[in-house]
């Protein structure tokens, strides 16, 4: 490893100058990246083993969606949604297709994908189910990340995400993850929809327990509400499945998705349904100026492709059998717990020896960059491309971290 110049400092303390305090990021300035590699601006090379929270499913540059962008570039880039342009179908085809269901809509973060989802879970509670104006109200679980938006945060459990955003938005009632009884509970003849992460991420990747799935996909079939999946995290390939219901053999009623359906390179999200409740929108009811936009039609086009080999979904499965096995090693090694599916992990470090944050800091030193999340848990998610190799020198590493402490 050499260092080429000292340039870190300086460009975090121009970053810590300039810029409002919502992220509380790594000390490492990247400057480039390709694969499951990224480099910073002193020439250190690092393992990215958080791969953008799952943004950098097919990893950093992956040649054909750069091939897919460029081209795009090179012929038009925005059109918005007051005209139809040449790459929309075949976008929306595509995914539809990939998610099984009718209609899509396309939007760019994740967070828009999920206040669509909202809307539309209202709209058809209205216009379908027949819920009386203004009663509509939607289940989510204890614990849950759905971005940030002001009605989002509003039935956020995680005070730094919530308080003193308010006042919040009304319609929504919260119950415990993984608990069946309470979701029952909970659901009410004004119910349109059950809001759920088939596995949590934010949380510390928590798995709900075998069956919770298939037991809310009978409770909203019994009860006519929509299972609504926020698979922005968890799908396309990142568990070994290309959505992670599909692990429980359920379907959702709708798809939220985002960050990896933009292949790394620009924001794209959208949500996919049946005509039956998508086709409840109107003209003019719902939209967003760069949603479904050509230069990120043309990428999402390419990543469904990338999907459609299966190739990702099985390099998941694969590695994420090794990357699990080597970590569930390091139980009663300085880890308490180890959670996931596929190329996804969340470990609990034991406190006494260090945070999570600290376990980053010290992973980062041994060329590993991996985000901690509530105190002593740290995720690990990789690209999807990366090899057995280089999963075994993550591991390595954090074997390597943790001795250290316990010296
Ligand atoms: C499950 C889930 N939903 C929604 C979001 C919000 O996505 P975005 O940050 O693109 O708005 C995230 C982001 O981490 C997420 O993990």
């Amino acid at each position: 490893m050499t260092t080429v110049d000292v340039r870190t400092p300086e460009a975090l303390a121009e970053a810590e100058r300039w810029t409002a305090h919502n992220y509380h990021p790594l000390p490492v300035v990247i400057a480039e990246a390709d694969g499951a590699w990224v480099t910073d601006v002193d020439g250190r090379r690092y393992l990215d083993f958080l791969a953008g929270y799952s943004a950098l499913n097919f990893g950093h540059r992956h040649p054909a969606l750069i091939a897919a962008a460029h081209a795009q570039l090179d012929r038009l880039t925005l059109t918005s949604r007051a005209f139809v342009h040449d790459q929309f179908a075949e976008f929306c085809h595509a995914l539809a297709t990939l998610c099984g269901k009718d209609l899509v809509l396309p939007m760019n973060t994740g967070a828009e994908a999920v206040e669509t989802a909202i809307k539309v879970s209202r709209a058809w509670g209205y216009r379908v189910k027949g819920v009386a104006p203004g009663r509509a109200k939607i289940v989510v679980a204890e614990n849950n990340f759905h971005g940030r938006t002001t009605t989002i945060v509003s039935f956020s459990t995680d005070p730094d995400a919530r308080d003193d955003f308010g006042p919040y938005t009304p319609g929504f009632a919260v119950v415990p993850y993984g608990d069946l009884d309470a979701l029952t509970a909970a659901v009410d003849d004004d119910t349109v929809a059950v809001l759920l992460e088939p596995i949590q991420g934010e949380a510390g990747v928590l798995v709900p327990p075998d069956g919770y799935l298939a037991g809310v996909r009978d409770l909203c079939d019994r009860r006519s509400v929509l299972l609504v999946a926020d698979e922005i995290q968890s799908g396309l390939g990142r568990t070994g499945r290309t959505f992670a219901i599909e692990h429980e053999g359920v379907e959702p009623d709708m798809y939220v998705l985002g960050k990896a359906l933009g292949g790394g390179i620009v924001p794209v999200s959208a949500v996919a349904a049946g005509r039956d409740v998508l086709g409840v929108l109107r003209p003019g009811e719902h939209g967003s100026t760069f949603g479904g936009n050509p230069l990120a039609c043309a990428v999402g086009v390419e990543v469904i492709r990338l999907l459609q080999s299966g190739e990702f979904q099985e390099r998941s499965r694969r590695l994420g059998e090794r990357l699990h096995a080597g970590l569930r090693a390091l139980t009663g090694h300085g880890v308490l717990q180890v959670r996931g599916r596929g190329l996804w992990a969340g470990v609990d470090i034991d406190p006494a020896l260090m945070t999570g944050r600290q376990a980053c800091e010290r992973l980062a030193e041994h060329g590993v960059l991996a985000k901690d999340t509530h105190g002593s848990t740290i995720r690990l998610a990789p690209p999807l491309v990366v090899s057995p190799d280089e999963v075994d020198q993550a591991v390595a590493a954090l074997a390597a971290v943790l001795a250290d402490a316990r010296r």
